[in-house]
């Protein structure tokens, strides 16, 4: 698709982050299932049904704009994922591999708070009100599950450090 307006970035990045949840919800069982720490793991299985939400609120948001939702390949958080994987498969220590993959979601969270920031404040821009709210809704939400890992991962490495 040719990109000549902010409209027209506008769907791109909605696109682009449409892919990136729905490669997160296919990332996040094997996480949850490989985190020895429970909490982490809970936390992980809770934000993959978190992600769904996010899956369905974006096609939401694509109807709000009259689009069709689909997704663009996004080379950043396949990057990220792969990366994620390589490291869970690498350490053989669970409580390092927990700090591991407790960072490596936090990548994939700053990842998203920077999409999610900047498609709310086009949204805004273009005039598109419900979908900016909606677009809002999810960037609470992944800022809240960072500020979660962070206590995850800050509690799990003064545990090691004891
Ligand atoms: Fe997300």
């Amino acid at each position: 698709m040719a990109i000549k307006s902010l409209q027209d970035l506008f769907v791109h990045t909605l696109k682009d982050v449409y892919f990136a949840e729905r490669q997160i919800v296919k990332a996040l069982p094997s996480m949850a299932e490989k985190a020895s720490d429970s909490e982490l793991k809970k936390l992980f299985q809770t934000h993959l049904e978190e992600t769904k939400g996010q899956v369905d609120r974006l096609e939401a948001v694509f109807g709000l704009v009259n689009e069709r939702p689909e997704g663009e390949k996004c080379p950043a958080i396949e990057g990220i994922i792969a990366e994620t994987e390589e490291l869970m498969s690498e350490i053989d220590d669970a409580d390092t591999r927990d700090a591991a993959m407790a960072a490596a979601a936090q990548a994939v969270e700053h990842y998203e708070i920077a999409r999610y920031g900047t498609l709310v404040a086009w949204a805004e821009l273009l005039g598109h009100k419900d979908a900016a709210k909606k677009l809002a809704e999810t960037l609470e939400e992944e800022k809240s599950a960072d500020a979660k890992l962070t206590r995850a991962g800050q509690r799990k490495l003064n545990q090691q450090a004891a």
